[in-house]
Protein backbone atom coordinates (compact mmCIF):
# COMPACT_ATOMS: atom_id res chain seq x y z
CA UNK A 1 0.00 0.00 0.00
CA UNK A 2 1.62 3.40 -1.07
CA UNK A 3 0.52 6.55 0.50
CA UNK A 4 0.56 9.97 -0.79
CA UNK A 5 3.76 12.18 -0.09
CA UNK A 6 2.70 15.76 0.69
CA UNK A 7 3.48 17.56 -2.41
CA UNK A 8 5.40 20.19 -0.24
CA UNK A 9 8.01 17.11 1.27
CA UNK A 10 10.98 18.87 -0.68
CA UNK A 11 10.05 22.17 0.83
CA UNK A 12 9.56 20.99 4.56
CA UNK A 13 12.80 19.00 4.44
CA UNK A 14 14.67 22.46 3.36
CA UNK A 15 12.19 24.31 5.88
CA UNK A 16 13.64 22.25 8.81
CA UNK A 17 16.70 22.54 7.95
CA UNK A 18 17.10 26.34 7.89
CA UNK A 19 15.57 26.50 11.19
CA UNK A 20 17.71 23.34 12.27
CA UNK A 21 20.73 25.66 11.47
CA UNK A 22 23.92 25.79 13.15
CA UNK A 23 23.90 28.27 16.21
CA UNK A 24 20.18 29.45 15.53
CA UNK A 25 17.08 28.17 17.53
CA UNK A 26 13.66 30.01 17.75
CA UNK A 27 12.09 32.81 19.64
CA UNK A 28 8.33 31.65 20.77
CA UNK A 29 6.78 34.60 21.11
CA UNK A 30 3.46 32.86 20.91
CA UNK A 31 1.67 33.30 23.68
CA UNK A 32 -1.89 33.57 23.21
CA UNK A 33 -4.23 36.43 24.60
CA UNK A 34 -4.27 35.31 27.89
CA UNK A 35 -1.06 33.95 28.47
CA UNK A 36 0.41 37.48 27.22
CA UNK A 37 -2.21 39.65 29.58
CA UNK A 38 -0.14 37.81 32.62
CA UNK A 39 3.18 38.62 31.58
CA UNK A 40 1.99 42.69 30.78
CA UNK A 41 0.36 42.45 33.94
CA UNK A 42 3.78 41.99 35.16
CA UNK A 43 5.15 44.94 34.36
CA UNK A 44 1.91 46.65 35.31
CA UNK A 45 0.21 47.35 31.41
CA UNK A 46 -2.99 46.62 30.47
CA UNK A 47 -3.81 43.42 28.09
CA UNK A 48 -4.87 45.23 25.07
CA UNK A 49 -3.99 44.81 21.17
CA UNK A 50 -1.69 48.03 21.29
CA UNK A 51 0.08 46.59 23.95
CA UNK A 52 0.93 43.19 22.86
CA UNK A 53 1.67 45.00 19.27
CA UNK A 54 4.16 47.32 20.72
CA UNK A 55 5.60 44.50 22.75
CA UNK A 56 5.57 42.20 19.76
CA UNK A 57 6.81 45.03 17.68
CA UNK A 58 9.82 45.45 20.02
CA UNK A 59 10.31 41.67 19.46
CA UNK A 60 10.91 40.88 16.15
CA UNK A 61 12.61 44.40 14.94
CA UNK A 62 16.01 43.73 17.00
CA UNK A 63 18.61 44.80 14.98
CA UNK A 64 20.32 41.20 13.85
CA UNK A 65 18.35 38.67 15.47
CA UNK A 66 18.33 36.31 12.76
CA UNK A 67 22.35 35.82 13.27
CA UNK A 68 20.73 33.83 16.43
CA UNK A 69 17.58 33.27 15.42
CA UNK A 70 16.22 31.12 13.16
CA UNK A 71 12.27 31.00 13.54
CA UNK A 72 9.77 32.55 15.56
CA UNK A 73 7.06 31.29 16.77
CA UNK A 74 3.74 33.69 16.68
CA UNK A 75 0.49 33.59 17.97
CA UNK A 76 -2.55 34.05 15.02
CA UNK A 77 -3.69 37.61 15.98
CA UNK A 78 0.62 38.16 15.18
CA UNK A 79 0.74 36.79 12.28
CA UNK A 80 -1.98 38.88 11.17
CA UNK A 81 -0.47 41.93 12.70
CA UNK A 82 1.78 44.70 11.47
CA UNK A 83 4.17 46.92 13.51
CA UNK A 84 3.23 49.97 15.09
CA UNK A 85 4.99 51.41 12.09
CA UNK A 86 2.79 49.90 10.01
CA UNK A 87 4.94 47.11 8.16
CA UNK A 88 3.77 43.05 8.40
CA UNK A 89 4.97 41.54 11.33
CA UNK A 90 5.43 38.23 8.74
CA UNK A 91 7.60 40.57 6.56
CA UNK A 92 10.21 42.26 9.21
CA UNK A 93 10.79 38.49 10.15
CA UNK A 94 11.56 37.62 6.69
CA UNK A 95 13.38 40.56 6.15
CA UNK A 96 15.72 39.21 9.52
CA UNK A 97 15.68 36.00 7.62
CA UNK A 98 13.40 34.44 10.68
CA UNK A 99 11.23 31.63 9.18
CA UNK A 100 7.56 32.36 10.48
CA UNK A 101 5.73 29.86 12.38
CA UNK A 102 2.34 29.80 14.17
CA UNK A 103 0.96 28.26 17.05
CA UNK A 104 -2.14 26.16 15.79
CA UNK A 105 -3.54 24.16 18.73
CA UNK A 106 -6.45 25.71 20.75
CA UNK A 107 -5.30 24.88 24.27
CA UNK A 108 -6.40 22.64 26.52
CA UNK A 109 -9.17 20.87 27.96
CA UNK A 110 -10.40 18.70 30.78
CA UNK A 111 -9.66 14.73 29.72
CA UNK A 112 -12.84 13.19 30.29
CA UNK A 113 -12.24 9.67 31.95
CA UNK A 114 -9.09 10.66 33.50
CA UNK A 115 -6.92 11.58 36.66
CA UNK A 116 -8.27 15.34 36.32
CA UNK A 117 -5.62 15.29 33.34
CA UNK A 118 -5.50 17.39 30.42
CA UNK A 119 -6.08 17.25 26.24
CA UNK A 120 -5.56 19.72 23.53
CA UNK A 121 -8.11 21.03 21.35
CA UNK A 122 -7.60 22.07 17.40
CA UNK A 123 -8.01 19.35 15.09
CA UNK A 124 -11.78 20.66 13.41
CA UNK A 125 -10.79 23.03 10.51
CA UNK A 126 -7.14 22.51 11.34
CA UNK A 127 -6.14 21.60 7.64
CA UNK A 128 -7.67 24.42 5.72
CA UNK A 129 -6.31 27.27 8.82
CA UNK A 130 -2.90 25.65 8.15
CA UNK A 131 -3.65 26.27 4.36
CA UNK A 132 -4.41 30.17 5.72
CA UNK A 133 -1.51 30.41 7.74
CA UNK A 134 0.97 29.20 5.00
CA UNK A 135 -0.68 31.66 2.02
CA UNK A 136 -0.31 34.48 5.40
CA UNK A 137 4.00 33.28 5.08
CA UNK A 138 3.83 30.91 7.90
CA UNK A 139 6.11 27.92 6.89
CA UNK A 140 6.37 26.02 10.51
CA UNK A 141 3.40 25.37 12.90
CA UNK A 142 3.02 24.25 16.75
CA UNK A 143 1.03 22.15 19.15
CA UNK A 144 1.71 21.96 21.95
CA UNK A 145 0.07 19.02 24.38
CA UNK A 146 0.65 18.44 27.80
CA UNK A 147 1.54 15.14 30.33
CA UNK A 148 1.38 15.63 34.00
CA UNK A 149 3.50 13.43 36.23
CA UNK A 150 1.92 13.77 39.58
CA UNK A 151 -1.63 13.17 38.00
CA UNK A 152 -0.29 10.15 36.61
CA UNK A 153 0.49 9.95 33.53
CA UNK A 154 -2.71 7.63 32.77
CA UNK A 155 -2.22 5.67 29.56
CA UNK A 156 -5.43 7.26 28.29
CA UNK A 157 -4.22 10.74 28.97
CA UNK A 158 -0.15 9.87 26.96
CA UNK A 159 -2.37 7.58 24.07
CA UNK A 160 -4.17 11.06 23.59
CA UNK A 161 -1.35 13.41 23.39
CA UNK A 162 0.32 11.33 21.23
CA UNK A 163 -2.59 10.80 18.93
CA UNK A 164 -3.31 14.19 18.50
CA UNK A 165 0.52 14.94 17.95
CA UNK A 166 0.90 12.77 15.44
CA UNK A 167 -2.74 13.92 13.57
CA UNK A 168 -1.74 17.47 13.85
CA UNK A 169 1.86 16.81 12.17
CA UNK A 170 0.01 14.89 9.26
CA UNK A 171 -1.84 17.99 8.65
CA UNK A 172 0.43 20.31 9.02
CA UNK A 173 2.80 18.37 6.27
CA UNK A 174 0.21 18.29 3.86
CA UNK A 175 -0.29 22.14 4.18
CA UNK A 176 3.35 23.26 4.04
CA UNK A 177 3.96 23.57 7.17
CA UNK A 178 6.40 21.51 9.08
CA UNK A 179 5.08 20.31 12.13
CA UNK A 180 7.01 21.27 15.71
CA UNK A 181 5.86 18.10 17.74
CA UNK A 182 5.69 19.28 21.85
CA UNK A 183 4.67 16.84 24.24
CA UNK A 184 5.21 19.08 27.21
CA UNK A 185 5.95 17.08 30.28
CA UNK A 186 4.88 19.54 32.91
CA UNK A 187 7.84 20.31 35.27
CA UNK A 188 4.87 20.30 38.21
CA UNK A 189 5.77 17.73 41.26
CA UNK A 190 7.70 15.93 43.84
CA UNK A 191 9.18 13.27 41.96
CA UNK A 192 12.72 12.83 40.66
CA UNK A 193 15.03 12.92 37.42
CA UNK A 194 14.61 9.25 37.14
CA UNK A 195 10.77 9.09 37.27
CA UNK A 196 10.91 12.07 34.56
CA UNK A 197 13.01 10.27 32.42
CA UNK A 198 10.57 6.92 32.96
CA UNK A 199 7.29 8.95 31.98
CA UNK A 200 9.35 11.05 29.51
CA UNK A 201 10.61 7.24 27.85
CA UNK A 202 6.71 6.38 27.56
CA UNK A 203 5.71 9.59 26.09
CA UNK A 204 7.85 9.42 22.50
CA UNK A 205 7.52 5.95 22.35
CA UNK A 206 3.85 6.61 21.63
CA UNK A 207 4.55 9.82 19.97
CA UNK A 208 6.76 8.12 17.14
CA UNK A 209 4.56 5.18 17.06
CA UNK A 210 1.43 7.19 15.84
CA UNK A 211 3.66 9.26 14.16
CA UNK A 212 4.38 6.58 11.83
CA UNK A 213 1.07 5.15 11.31
CA UNK A 214 0.27 8.70 10.08
CA UNK A 215 2.93 8.34 7.42
CA UNK A 216 4.54 11.66 9.10
CA UNK A 217 7.85 12.47 7.18
CA UNK A 218 10.40 12.52 10.09
CA UNK A 219 13.21 14.55 7.70
CA UNK A 220 10.27 17.41 7.56
CA UNK A 221 9.55 17.64 11.31
CA UNK A 222 10.94 19.42 14.72
CA UNK A 223 10.61 18.44 18.01
CA UNK A 224 9.91 20.51 21.49
CA UNK A 225 10.82 18.24 24.24
CA UNK A 226 10.99 19.40 27.83
CA UNK A 227 14.80 18.55 29.27
CA UNK A 228 14.66 15.53 31.95
CA UNK A 229 14.86 17.13 35.05
CA UNK A 230 13.85 16.48 38.50
CA UNK A 231 10.10 17.97 39.31
CA UNK A 232 10.49 21.56 40.78
CA UNK A 233 9.61 20.49 44.34
CA UNK A 234 11.81 17.92 44.26
CA UNK A 235 14.09 18.34 46.87
CA UNK A 236 17.27 16.75 45.01
CA UNK A 237 18.43 19.53 42.10
CA UNK A 238 20.61 18.05 39.52
CA UNK A 239 23.22 20.07 37.59
CA UNK A 240 23.69 20.35 34.49
CA UNK A 241 25.59 17.61 33.81
CA UNK A 242 23.02 15.65 34.74
CA UNK A 243 20.46 17.28 33.12
CA UNK A 244 22.64 16.83 29.96
CA UNK A 245 23.39 13.07 30.57
CA UNK A 246 19.51 12.40 30.93
CA UNK A 247 18.02 14.23 28.45
CA UNK A 248 20.89 12.47 25.88
CA UNK A 249 20.28 9.54 26.68
CA UNK A 250 16.72 9.60 26.30
CA UNK A 251 16.84 11.21 23.34
CA UNK A 252 19.65 8.37 21.62
CA UNK A 253 17.21 6.15 22.60
CA UNK A 254 13.64 7.10 21.13
CA UNK A 255 14.12 10.38 18.50
CA UNK A 256 15.14 8.69 15.14
CA UNK A 257 18.46 10.48 13.45
CA UNK A 258 16.09 10.98 10.64
CA UNK A 259 14.33 14.04 12.71
CA UNK A 260 16.76 17.44 12.01
CA UNK A 261 16.23 19.33 14.66
CA UNK A 262 15.76 19.01 18.37
CA UNK A 263 14.40 22.43 19.79
CA UNK A 264 13.84 22.18 23.68
CA UNK A 265 11.59 23.90 25.45
CA UNK A 266 12.59 26.22 28.63
CA UNK A 267 9.33 25.18 30.50
CA UNK A 268 10.19 27.70 33.70
CA UNK A 269 13.62 27.74 34.16
CA UNK A 270 15.56 30.59 34.56
CA UNK A 271 17.16 32.43 31.51
CA UNK A 272 20.92 31.04 32.58
CA UNK A 273 19.85 27.94 33.63
CA UNK A 274 18.47 26.69 30.43
CA UNK A 275 21.27 28.42 28.43
CA UNK A 276 23.91 26.24 30.56
CA UNK A 277 21.67 22.90 30.07
CA UNK A 278 21.98 23.38 26.74
CA UNK A 279 25.43 24.47 26.14
CA UNK A 280 26.01 21.00 28.26
CA UNK A 281 23.98 18.91 25.65
CA UNK A 282 26.17 20.27 22.98
CA UNK A 283 29.68 18.83 23.99
CA UNK A 284 29.65 16.13 21.62
CA UNK A 285 28.05 15.63 18.42
CA UNK A 286 25.00 14.82 18.13
CA UNK A 287 22.95 13.00 15.49
CA UNK A 288 20.14 15.95 15.25
CA UNK A 289 20.73 19.74 15.86
CA UNK A 290 19.84 19.93 19.42
CA UNK A 291 18.63 23.99 20.26
CA UNK A 292 16.32 26.20 21.98
CA UNK A 293 12.99 27.06 21.09
CA UNK A 294 12.57 29.26 24.40
CA UNK A 295 9.95 31.74 25.55
CA UNK A 296 10.66 32.78 29.41
CA UNK A 297 14.26 32.32 28.92
CA UNK A 298 14.53 34.21 26.33
CA UNK A 299 12.18 37.23 27.29
CA UNK A 300 11.94 37.51 30.59
CA UNK A 301 14.61 40.14 31.31
CA UNK A 302 13.30 42.04 27.89
CA UNK A 303 9.94 41.99 29.05
CA UNK A 304 11.09 43.66 32.51
CA UNK A 305 13.71 45.76 31.33
CA UNK A 306 11.13 47.41 28.66
CA UNK A 307 8.87 47.41 31.50
CA UNK A 308 6.61 49.15 28.94
CA UNK A 309 7.97 52.60 28.50
CA UNK A 310 9.23 53.46 24.93
CA UNK A 311 12.56 55.07 26.05
CA UNK A 312 13.38 52.07 27.35
CA UNK A 313 12.84 49.74 24.01
CA UNK A 314 16.82 49.86 22.80
CA UNK A 315 17.77 48.26 26.49
CA UNK A 316 14.95 45.79 26.14
CA UNK A 317 16.26 44.63 22.73
CA UNK A 318 20.03 44.90 23.97
CA UNK A 319 18.92 42.23 26.43
CA UNK A 320 16.64 40.14 24.32
CA UNK A 321 19.91 39.59 21.80
CA UNK A 322 22.10 39.06 25.10
CA UNK A 323 20.01 36.14 25.52
CA UNK A 324 19.57 35.10 22.18
CA UNK A 325 23.35 35.22 21.46
CA UNK A 326 24.25 33.21 24.60
CA UNK A 327 21.83 30.81 23.65
CA UNK A 328 23.26 30.60 19.77
CA UNK A 329 26.88 30.02 21.77
CA UNK A 330 25.47 27.58 24.25
CA UNK A 331 23.80 25.70 20.88
CA UNK A 332 27.23 25.57 19.56
CA UNK A 333 28.59 24.33 22.67
CA UNK A 334 30.52 27.18 23.30
CA UNK A 335 28.90 28.86 26.08
CA UNK A 336 31.30 30.40 28.69
CA UNK A 337 29.08 32.55 30.73
P1 LIG B 1 8.83 28.32 27.65
O1 LIG B 1 10.20 28.30 27.01
O2 LIG B 1 8.53 29.57 28.40
O3 LIG B 1 8.53 27.05 28.37
O4 LIG B 1 7.79 28.38 26.46
C1 LIG B 1 8.04 27.64 25.33
C2 LIG B 1 6.76 27.33 24.69
O5 LIG B 1 6.48 27.81 23.62
C3 LIG B 1 5.87 26.41 25.38
O6 LIG B 1 5.00 25.90 24.48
Amino acid sequence: LTVRASSYADELVKTAKTIASPGRGILAMDESNATCGKRLASIGLENTEANRQAYRTLLVSVPGLGDYISGAILFEETLYQSTVEGKKIVDVLVEQNIVPGIKVDKGLVPLAGSNDESWCQGLDGLASRSAAYYQQGARFAKWRTVVSIPNGPSALAVKEAAWGLARYAAISQDNGLVPIVEPEILLDGEHNIDRTFEVAKKVWAEVFFYLAENNVMFEGILLKPSMVTPGAECKERATPQQVADYTLKLLRQRIPPAVPGIMFLSGGQSEVEATLNLNAMNQGPNPWHVSFSYARALQNTCLKTWGGRPENVQAAQEALLVRAKANSLAQLGKYTG
